[in-house]
């Protein structure tokens, strides 16, 4: 394992497991998805992309080969070693990242923003603010709607293993704890962590707190979210 356990987040399962509770290796086989697709489009050809909480490099590399460069964040060296081709890899933690470099486009994907404490929150998007020119964007990624509704929930991926998605429990304060399981024909993984579901009003006002605003919801479901630095 790299470093403690986050408070309420847990792995379970083969090699190495990150302080958020996500397997190295589990993030080395994941599919992509739309994610690139989404990016691309919402982004100049050729930006210089700074993601936060990269992982294993699932979504990075489809970046890579479309031509972006990209610098890949994360706290977990493991989760770092995997990825190829970023023009740099760094190991910190997202809130105290303090690089000398401004980027065209920062990334705060994978729902990083939920974090269940607004202090982290704030902290993380504080880092995007940051980073980014003041004539770039930060794109962020939010739950769905009925993410901690619609449970159980699964999905069979193409590539043959299946997502579950099996309980969401309030553990007081706003946030829940989510348990997530990862079944492969030869492998298994589960992951619990901790969530705060956040109103379109709550995510806006933390941004605004950070000083980005929101330019634009990328996709139906208010999923992708572009913004902008407020000047
Ligand atoms: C759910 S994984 C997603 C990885 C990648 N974005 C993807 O979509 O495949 C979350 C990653 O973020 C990293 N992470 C979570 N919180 C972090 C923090 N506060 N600082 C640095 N890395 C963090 C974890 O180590 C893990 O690799």
């Amino acid at each position: 394992m790299s470093g403690q356990m986050r408070e309420g987040h847990q792995g379970t399962g083969p090699g190495a497991i990150t302080p958020d509770g996500c397997a190295v290796e589990l993030y080395t086989r994941l599919a992509v998805g739309s994610e690139p697709d989404i990016i691309e489009a919402a982004v100049p050809t050729g930006a210089s992309i700074l993601e936060l909480g990269s992982g294993a490099g699932r979504v990075t590399h489809s970046l890579v080969k479309r031509g972006f460069a990209v610098t890949a964040v994360d706290e977990s060296p493991e989760m770092l070693a995997q990825i190829k081709g970023a023009r740099r890899t760094v190991r910190s933690p997202i809130e105290t990242l303090e690089l000398d470099e401004d980027f065209d486009v920062v990334m705060l994907a994978s729902y990083l923003v939920h974090t269940g404490e607004n202090e982290v929150r704030d902290g993380l998007l504080r880092t995007c603010r940051r980073h980014v020119k003041d004539d770039g964007c930060v794109l962020i990624q939010r739950e769905g709607l009925d993410w901690h509704t619609r449970v159980p929930r699964e999905r069979v991926d193409p590539a043959g293993y299946t997502v579950r998605i099996a309980s969401s429990e309030p553990v007081g304060d706003g946030v829940n704890s989510v348990h997530a399981e990862y079944i492969f024909p030869d492998a298994r993984w589960t992951q619990t962590f901790r969530t705060r579901p956040l109103t379109k009003e709550d995510f806006e006002g933390h941004l605004g707190r950070a000083g980005l605003a929101v330019e634009a919801y990328l996709t139906d479901d208010g999923t992708w979210v572009r913004a902008r630095p407020v000047r």
